[in-house]
């Protein structure tokens, strides 16, 4: 007799699924959602080395997982709901009260904020180094208490590079542990694993989701930092959505191809920026007048749709209103989308501990996967903007009333 004939429909609704042991094969793995799983024996509800809980992720999550752990060359891959759960789980795994971190100033400026606010409370100090010290001017700043270097090459805002081998290599013989911010390269254009970093985080919410509708974030990690998140994302407790994990899986399969026209098409940007009167310098590492350009050639294979410029000196509303009328860029924060994005980056770059002065307004550009072309021309269209609210003479307010 089955359970369908013996119990009220009630109870059926609740147990009477056929179980699907025969998934269909397509090309995406199936979503496993699930909290509870069920277990085959009360021995296998203590068994420490099995999945019994579905917070630490099913099936889908491990698939990813896998994918990440490959493309970054890690010993395993952990996942957060968004980069900065990603940094602010990294750091916590790795520190404890009385640790000192020194970060490059190029870090994102939330996890600033994560050093400053709860990692202080917590009795944890910060240090920022300029992004142009070499490994030896990093290791003059070591002190007992320093137990992680925190890095970001190239930097999201003002681009500038760092020598992270030499950095890596001087952190391992000191007994320091290195972290990167490797959202820029997406995992394809810089394996920081393979150069002695501990542990590579990304946003992943940028360019391997792809399309501006997904959190989430990866540390990807080796040895015994690899030990430390294991054990400190079971105890935090952080968790991906299935969903999310399929598309994060989704935008890998395009991540390269992607990646490829979103660097073709920034170089030209970068290029074409470099020979308009208004602007006075462009940030693109793979420009050989870029300060880090070396380092990039000698390290990276490629670039992302990320660049910045520049601008000669302009009031900021001249600026401002150039965004603001742009046509296909937006205006808005993130990057590693499809569509472009210009934003002003100034007021970003008041935080940082090592001051910078250009020459005029910098602005950021993340170039997307519209026709170069038609992108050229918005943008040409805006610099013509700025010139003539640069040549004007200042608007006057007008007197209330
Ligand atoms: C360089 C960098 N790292 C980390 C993050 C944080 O990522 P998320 O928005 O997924 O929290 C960002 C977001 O803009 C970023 O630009």
């Amino acid at each position: 007799m089955t359970l369908c004939s013996m119990v009220h429909e009630q109870t059926r609704l609740i147990h009477g699924d056929t179980p699907c042991d025969a998934l269909q094969r397509t090309p995406g793995p199936p979503i496993q959602r699930g909290s509870t799983v069920l277990l085959p024996s009360c021995e296998a509800l203590y068994d420490g080395g099995k999945v019994t809980y579905g917070r630490v992720g099913l099936s889908t999550q491990r698939t990813l997982r896998d994918a990440l752990r490959d493309l970054e060359n890690a010993d395993e891959a952990f996942i957060y709901p968004s980069g900065l759960t990603a940094i602010t789980g990294t750091l916590l795994a790795l520190l404890s009260a009385g640790d000192e971190v020194l970060a490059c100033d190029t870090v994102y400026n939330p996890t600033r904020r994560f050093l400053a606010g709860t990692l202080a409370r917590y009795g944890v100090t910060a240090r920022y180094f300029d992004p142009a010290d070499d490994a030896e001017a990093i290791r003059a700043m070591i002190t007992p208490k320093t137990r992680v270097i925190f890095l970001e090459s190239p930097g999201s805002l003002s681009f500038e590079m760092q020598d992270i081998p030499a950095i890596a290599a001087m952190a391992k013989e000191a007994g320091i542990m290195t972290v990167i911010d490797n959202t820029w390269s997406a995992g394809v254009l810089f394996k920081p694993l393979d150069h002695g970093v501990d542990v590579s985080i990304q946003s992943l919410t940028k360019y391997v989701c792809g399309h501006s509708d997904v959190f989430m974030g990866l540390a990807a990690a080796k040895g015994h930092a690899a030990e430390l998140l294991a054990a400190s994302s079971y105890e935090t407790g952080w968790a991906v959505s299935p969903d999310d994990a399929y598309m994060a899986i989704r935008g890998l399969r395009t991540l390269h191809t992607r990646l490829a026209q979103h660097g073709a098409a920034a170089l030209q940007v970068a290029k074409w920026l470099e020979a308009q009167p208004e602007v006075h310098s462009v940030m693109c590492p793979a420009l050989p007048s870029d300060p880090g350009h070396a380092i990039w050639k000698r390290d990276f294979t490629g670039i992302c749709g990320l660049i910045g410029a520049v601008l000669q000196p302009a009031p900021e509303t001249a600026v401002a209103a150039m965004v603001e009328q742009l046509k296909l860029f937006g205006l808005g924060f993130s990057w590693g989308g499809y569509e472009s994005l210009a934003i002003p980056v100034d007021p970003q770059l008041k935080a940082r501990t090592h001051k910078l002065s250009y020459p005029g307004p910098l602005l950021r550009l993340h170039i997307g996967l519209e026709r170069v072309d038609d992108l050229i021309a918005d943008l040409r269209q805006g610099l013509d903007t700025l010139s003539q609210d640069t040549a004007a003479p200042p608007r006057k307010l007008r007197a209330a009333g």
